[in-house]
């Protein structure tokens, strides 16, 4: 089977890399790819969102398969496109239609599906430039921390939390009246701050039978001990220490099973990922977000813990039989560090040559922002790989990654020296 992947981080190379073990895999392509993708598939120049130019890859190609790595393209409907083309309404795509990439592509539509289906998520209400007086007495109405999300999506930075009403008031005009994150903030979600720890939960979905893929942990901010700047995803661990089997029950009673039956009762068929970014408040799992697609860096050690054939595994997906494909995880820790461009999440310089790759024997490197430029790997994103390591315990796993990064090097290199430091 050809197959053709959409996207080009560290999660689209560990796609590839896990699709590239499967026996039935033929040849793979990654649109647009990277630096390691272009290892183990072919690159397709194209952009993910260029609908035309993905239908003529998948037709030049012979491409079975369509797997889609990041949101962008989800939200605007390729799925759609596919189905609504006689020459390709029976490509599979993995990744939901336009109608289930709603649950990330609006905030207000995931806020309503979970009221609606009795998932447990925060308090909330919406608001747009009509009622903006209304919004600064709802915020009255709650304590600090205030949380503001713009409806549509805003390159993971249209969520705001505010100490003070003043500031959450201001903010507030700022996004529905001056549109500061343009058309995504015409709608505002504003909603109760949840206490807890963090963690995201990972299901793949045909629609009516899921499997729940191994949970995960990453660390958003720049800076050690969770501070500075929000990225990407500067790391992340799996499995997550507190997640024990009688927290990830009750996620899939009250979390994952409404979720599935709110879909089928909506007439929504979601073929492809769920990612439930879940608050554990004292034991009790809140929905902070669904994303439809899986998290970067997550998949970097989500995926190289499943054992299973993840074509199969597309398979079932496909033709909505997954209950019938066996599906294992390894009980080994698996840990990811990010190597970062020196400013990132700010200004960075791009193009800074990476030497070493070749020294590392006990971490799988996925790249994220690299392309080869005359036969060599240089840097050209923020993000620009991530150094995944198995072991016993989280310590093991990190040391090793932090062993195998003392051999990469690049100009301006940046990375924490601290993840998994609130779990371990
Ligand atoms: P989102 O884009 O919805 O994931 O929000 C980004 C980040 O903001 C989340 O990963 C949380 O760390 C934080 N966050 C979002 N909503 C809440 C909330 N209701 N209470 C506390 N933190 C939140
Ligand atoms: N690492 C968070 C995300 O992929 O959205």
């Amino acid at each position: 089977m050809n197959i053709l992947i959409l996207g080009s981080g560290g999660r689209e190379h560990a796609f590839a890399l896990k699709l590239a073990e499967s026996k039935k895999v033929n040849q793979l392509f990654v649109a647009p790819g990277n630096a390691g993708t272009d290892k183990v598939a072919t690159n397709v120049a194209i952009s993910p969102t260029d609908f035309e130019a993905v239908k003529q890859t998948v037709l030049e190609n012979n491409i079975q398969m369509v797997v889609v790595g990041p949101e962008a393209p989800l939200v605007k409907g390729v799925h759609d496109f596919f189905l609504a083309d006689s020459d390709l309404k029976n490509i599979p795509v993995i990744g939901p239609k336009k109608d289930g990439a709603l649950l990330e592509g609006s905030k207000e539509y995931s806020k309503k599906f979970m009221q609606k289906h009795g998932v447990p998520t925060a308090k909330y209400k919406s608001f747009t430039e009509d009622n903006l007086e209304e919004g600064y007495t709802f915020l009255a109405t709650l304590k600090a921390p205030y949380v503001l999300k713009a409806d549509g999506l805003a390159a993971g930075k249209g969520v705001l939390i505010l100490n003070s009403l003043e500031e959450a008031k201001k903010e507030l005009k700022e996004m529905v009246s001056n549109k500061k994150f343009g058309e995504a903030s015409t709608t505002v979600v504003i909603e109760e701050f949840l206490k807890g720890i963090e963690l995201s939960v990972f299901v793949l979905t045909d629609g009516k039978n899921y499997k729940i893929l191994p949970s995960a942990k990453d660390y958003k901010r720049i800076g050690e001990g969770d501070t500075g700047l929000n990225t990407g995803g500067m790391g992340a661990i799996s499995p997550v220490p507190f997640a024990d089997e009688a927290f990830l029950d009750k996620v899939e009673k009250l979390v994952v099973k409404p979720t599935i039956a709110g879909l089928q009762k909506e007439g929504i068929d979601y073929r492809g990922f769920i990612f439930i970014g879940l608050m554990n408040d004292n034991g009790n799992p809140s929905v902070v977000e669904y994303n439809v697609r899986m998290g970067d860096p997550e998949t970097e050690v989500v995926l190289p813990r499943i054992k299973s054939d993840l074509l199969e595994l597309f398979e079932g997906v496909a033709h909505k039989n997954l209950d019938t494909k066996s599906f294992s995880v390894t009980s080994k820790i698996a840990t990811t560090v990010m190597l970062v461009s020196g400013g990132y999440p700010e200004s960075y310089e791009k193009n800074k040559e990476i030497t070493g790759l070749e020294k590392v024997d006990e971490s799988i490197v996925f790249h994220a922002g690299t392309i080869l430029k005359d036969a060599k790997v240089v840097t050209a994103g923020g993000r620009v790989m991530a150094v995944t390591s198995f072991g016993d315990s989280i310590d093991e796993a990190l040391q090793k990654s932090y062993n195998s990064i003392d051999k990469i090097h690049f100009d301006k290199i940046n990375y924490r020296k601290d993840i998994g430091f609130d779990v371990n």
